[in-house]
């Protein structure tokens, strides 16, 4: 594992602070919480990782915090969401277009639904240039180029005006990048940005993620099924479950003393075989639907450990060490799933 600093003393203001984030899911009469309460802090320069099982709100997360989520049937019912101190949860559709991709950029699993395959990739970032700057047409493909070859993509001065298709799915991630990249964002929300890639172009494309946040000081937002990429990457992590944050704590802690019994049962799950890819599976049993969350702590019915009180009052988020904070009754070093 990589050294890594320790946390930010108080003084350093984070470029994203999420206070109660709270999105629901609407059908019919039924309301369910899919994010429940999250509150964390994104800093410059830094790499949060995002942790946990298919369906704990991970997406739903990162794309309430772009405003993106489907309404309906899902809404932003409570909460924060402070970019640079000021909240995007009031801004409207007009205002947000002119944060997104300017301010804060989002990266997707799969670059090629992403990307239009009428336009050049050269045309795609110049665009995106031009929606927040009043660049010439000559002036933003030549920035366009420059950001290709930042990305690593050889020849940029030919692939500029290629389309999607022609590209490698590696070649197109990068592609994506350079666009989120090209108003040099002050955070970066990347979703399994590697998933769909082979193991070699994962590597590169992680890289290039690295250098990002220490040249540009971008603040970055990783989720990510697979552990080894969050051990390498992340600078302070957060578990979630079943739409909360569970567990949250800076790289090393998280890693050498995971509290709480599911990030337990999740680093447990890291598979022996190096590069092997497959989806978070910790403990028997599976996440509870939104609709269907139990009593007390949701992690109640897959929990060796679970007690009456587990079953009927739901754990608080309290910091048990120094920058670590932990929702369980029993938490512990000592404790394994
Ligand atoms: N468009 C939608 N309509 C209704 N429910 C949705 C929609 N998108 C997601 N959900 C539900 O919201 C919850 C959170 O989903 P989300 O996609 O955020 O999970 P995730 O942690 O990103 O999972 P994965 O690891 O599979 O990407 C899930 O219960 C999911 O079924
Ligand atoms: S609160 Fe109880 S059920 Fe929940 S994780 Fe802790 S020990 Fe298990
Ligand atoms: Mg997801």
């Amino acid at each position: 594992m990589t050294n890594h600093a320790d946390s930010p003393g108080a003084a350093a203001a984070p470029v994203l602070d999420i206070r109660d984030f709270t999105i629901e899911l609407v059908t019919g009469k039924m309301v369910s919480p899919i994010v429940d309460g999250a509150s964390f802090q994104v800093h410059e320069g830094r790499t949060l990782g995002i942790v946990g099982e298919s369906g704990c709100g991970k997406s739903m997360l990162s794309l309430g915090i772009m405003k993106l989520i489907p309404t309906p049937p899902a809404k932003i019912a409570e909460g924060q969401v402070l970019l640079d101190g000021s909240d995007l949860v009031p801004l409207s559709d007009k205002q947000m277009e002119q944060v997104r991709g300017n301010r804060i950029s989002m990266i997707f699993q799969e670059p090629m639904t992403s990307l239009n395959p009428v336009y050049t990739v050269g045309y795609q970032i110049g665009e995106a240039l031009r929606a927040h700057s009043s660049l010439s047409s000559a002036a933003a493909r030549q920035k366009a180029i420059e950001l290709l070859r930042k990305v690593g993509i050889p020849n940029p001065e030919k692939r500029v005006d290629e389309y999607p298709h022609s590209l490698s799915g590696g070649m197109r991630q990068r592609v994506m990048i350079a666009i989120a990249l090209a108003c040099e964002p002050r955070v970066l929300i990347a979703d399994e940005p590697t998933t769909a890639l082979d193991v070699t172009i994962q590597a590169q494309i992680l890289d290039l993620m690295r250098s990002l946040k220490t040249e540009s000081g971008t603040a970055i937002m990783l989720i990510s099924h697979d552990l080894g990429v969050i051990a390498e990457m992340a600078d302070d992590v957060i578990v979630m479950y079943a739409g909360r944050i569970i567990e949250q704590a800076p790289v090393h802690s998280l890693f050498a003393a995971p509290s709480h019994p599911y990030t337990q049962g999740l680093l447990a799950s890291i598979p022996a075989v190096e590069g092997e890819q497959h989806r978070l599976q910790p403990v028997p049993g599976t996440v509870p639907p939104p609709h269907d969350r139990p009593k007390g702590c949701a992690f109640h019915p897959r929990c060796s450990f679970s007690d009456e009180k587990c079953r009927a009052e739901r754990p608080p988020l309290e910091e048990k060490l120094a920058g670590h904070r932990v929702a369980c009754w029993h938490a512990g070093p000592g404790a394994s799933a």
